[in-house]
This record gives structure tokens, sequence and C-alpha cells, in this order.
């Protein structure tokens, strides 16, 4: 079950400040402690083009927003996603599987990226989906848990947000992300996003297993 707090019910929240590894792979020496910015200057207008180009893009899916509470005022493009059939009878939250979805095949070059960077990065493919949050629009304070999040690191890359950046908060640190820059972040600490712009905020949101 999922509830308005948490992602899944039955589990305590634990506002806690995050434990020793907030990420799988340690992070630099740097100004943050719960993020670290990749790559900045990554040209986003091909993927903006892409997304514009897929009629009702946006529309195309809406399980993430309908079935998750605290992601409710967002909407989403999977790209990749759990393999139902390797299920298993475990949660959705502790299922390692996944693939390329369907819906993927109309956005080549948000594969390609991911195909890419993993591969620069050492990182196995793994949950992937582009998200547009709204002007106005929150994702509300929550924690990714499970087995699946356990084991993986979490990135996003800004396609499109307004010009103070995207403003993203986890455990104690708050950051604003700028356009065409690639960020990773602890999302086992408790986490919310806002869009205090005027623009449409559009990232791409995935995870990779460390390999090695
Ligand atoms: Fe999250």
């Amino acid at each position: 079950m999922i509830n308005a707090n948490n992602e899944i019910s039955g589990e305590e929240i634990d506002f806690s400040p995050p434990k020793k590894h907030p990420h799988l792979v340690p992070l630099p020496e740097g100004p943050w402690k719960q993020f670290e910015m990749i790559k900045d200057g990554v040209d986003t207008a091909p993927f903006l083009e892409e997304i514009a180009s897929v009629e009702g893009a946006w529309d195309l899916q809406k399980g993430r927003q309908d079935k998750i509470p605290v992601q409710r005022e967002a909407k989403s493009i999977p790209i990749r996603g759990m393999r139902k059939s390797k299920m298993a009878g475990r949660k959705p939250v502790n299922v390692h599987e996944s693939r390329f979805t369907y819906t993927s095949q109309k956005f080549p070059l948000a594969r390609k990226f991911l195909e890419e960077f993993a591969k620069e990065w050492g990182g196995e493919l793994s949950r992937a989906k582009l998200v547009l949050l709204p002007p106005g629009n929150r994702v509300y304070p929550h924690i990714d848990r499970g087995d699946y999040y356990r084991i993986r690191d979490r990135f996003h890359l800004i396609l499109q947000t307004g010009e103070q950046g995207s403003w993203l908060r986890t455990a104690d640190e708050e950051v604003r992300m700028k356009t065409g820059e690639l960020w990773r972040f602890n999302n086992k600490g408790m986490h919310e996003a806002h869009n205090d712009s005027d623009t449409d905020r559009i990232h791409f949101i995935f995870d990779l297993k460390p390999i090695g």
C-alpha cells in the first residue's frame, strides 16, 4: 500500500540525518554532502525537441502520478521500468530487474544518452523516466526506500528549468540545478522538490547500479 506521506505504507519515516554512505559511490570533497554535480553544459535542446515531437508525450502513461501520492503533481514518461515478469511476489520497491519501456522507442535520444552515460560512469542500466513538474507544483517529502534503491545511485539531468534553477532538498541540504547540468544526489534521505518558477521543469531522472 502507498500512503500520502511515504511511497510505501507500513514503514516508518526516518527523519534522522542520512547514514554513513549517502551515495554508493562516495562523494568527492566538495561543497555538498548530499549532492554532486557531475557535468554541466549538456545540450538539452535535442531532448526537448524529441519530447515535443511525440504527440501527447506527457499523457501516454499516468501510472506514476496516479499511484504514488507524493508524485501526484508531476507528469512522467517512463523510459526504463521494472520488469514485471520478474517480480516473483516481491514489492515493486524490491525488484531489481528493469528494461526499456515500449514507450521509450519514441525517445531514442534519451535511450542513447542513458546507455552512453552508464558506460562512461560505470553503472548498470536501471529505471529511468522523463519528469515534468509544472509551475507551482511539488514533489512532497519522501524517502526512496526498498532493495532496489538501496544499491543504486540517483541522477537528474536538467533538461529545462526556470532562471533560478530547479530547487531540490535532501536532508539538510538544498541546491538549485540549472539547465544542462547532471547531478547525483542522495535519495535515501528525506527529499522534496518545488517548481517555484513560471516555467515547466523537465528532468531526466535515472538510477544506475555501480559496477565493480
Ligand atoms: Fe524520490
